[in-house]
């Protein structure tokens, strides 16, 4: 009797070194996928290549590359190209957030998240959806958040960003349809991983109950390869979801994070000594 079919093609997945795209590097990679693994840290993706190699005996490409950094989508593209990389599964996991409010953020961080979260996304859809359209058949995974589900006070930024993901995504399927290529948007709740630390937000109270990358991993990965469209993941973070629809709760969660970021700057002036 055969085993199953090895998947056509490359996956790509931003943001592998850490988290969800880590965790989907090993999902992947165990279901038989070669992969092409990108982030900006070069040693982490080195070590994690070779050791899915090994375990998995699947071939495992890897690049550092600051994905924040304007062009990186066409040489990346490119590179696959040069390297005669048949990409057929694009997965835009890498992103980040700043827990700030607005007037007390730095520009300058705003504006390197907006374009690795939004521009750097958009540009690598457009160019993997082109060639997938051609090829008939491709896969493409955007990580959004449920923060896309409503205005973010303290997030504001992220949170618009996580909803132009949706419906970016959302338009990009519906326009999709038909071709054998599917594009699929993945909304995780908090999730344990190096993002809290980043977002400055590590031991704050909306974190806590924080599922594990490896479980969203996992709903990432079957979404997407199902060809659905949206996919929220937990059943909690499906009701928050839904319940943002409608005016009323929508200003109560509004309610609800203000009270978060209060929370937060007191803790803050009390560390100071105010
Ligand atoms: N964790 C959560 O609570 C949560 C909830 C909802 C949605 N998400 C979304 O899930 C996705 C993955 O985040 P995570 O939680 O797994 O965070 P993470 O542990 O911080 O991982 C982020 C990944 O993105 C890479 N990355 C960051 N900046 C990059 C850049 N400029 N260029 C290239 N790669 C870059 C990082 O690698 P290097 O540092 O090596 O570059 C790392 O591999 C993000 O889109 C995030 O918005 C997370």
């Amino acid at each position: 009797m055969s085993g199953p079919t090895k998947p056509r093609g490359f996956a790509l997945i931003t943001g592998a070194s850490n988290g969800i795209g880590l965790e989907l590097a090993h999902l992947m990679a165990q279901r038989g996928h070669d992969l092409l693994l990108v982030a900006r840290s070069a040693d982490r993706l080195a070590t994690l290549a070779s050791g899915l190699q090994l375990e998995h005996g699947v071939t495992v490409r890897h690049l550092a590359l600051d994905l924040a950094a304007p062009g990186a989508a066409k040489t990346l593209h490119s590179y696959c190209q040069s390297e005669n990389l048949p990409v057929s599964i694009l997965v835009n996991n890498a992103g980040y957030g700043d827990y700030k409010p607005v007037a007390e953020a730095d520009a300058g961080v705003l504006g390197d998240m907006l374009q690795l979260n939004v521009v750097t996304l958009t540009e690598l859809s457009c160019l993997f959806a082109s060639d997938f359209k051609r090829q008939g058949f491709g896969r493409i995974g955007n990580i959004g958040s449920i923060s896309a589900f409503q205005p973010c006070p303290g997030m504001a930024s992220y949170g618009a960003s996580k909803g132009y993901v949706m419906q970016f995504t959302e338009a990009l399927h519906a326009e999709l349809r038909g071709s054998g290529v599917t594009a699929t948007v993945i909304n995780p709740g908090f999730t344990d991983t190096g993002f809290n630390a980043r977002a400055e937000m590590v031991g704050h109270s909306i974190t806590k109950g924080a599922a594990q990358a490896k479980d969203v991993a996992q709903v990432a990965y079957e979404a997407m390869m199902a060809g659905q469209m949206n996919r929220v993941v937990g059943f909690v973070n499906r009701l928050w979801a839904q319940s943002a629809q409608f005016s009323p709760s929508r200003h109560m969660l509004l309610w609800v994070a203000q009270w978060h970021l209060r929370d937060r700057s007191k803790s803050k002036a009390n560390s100071a000594g105010w």
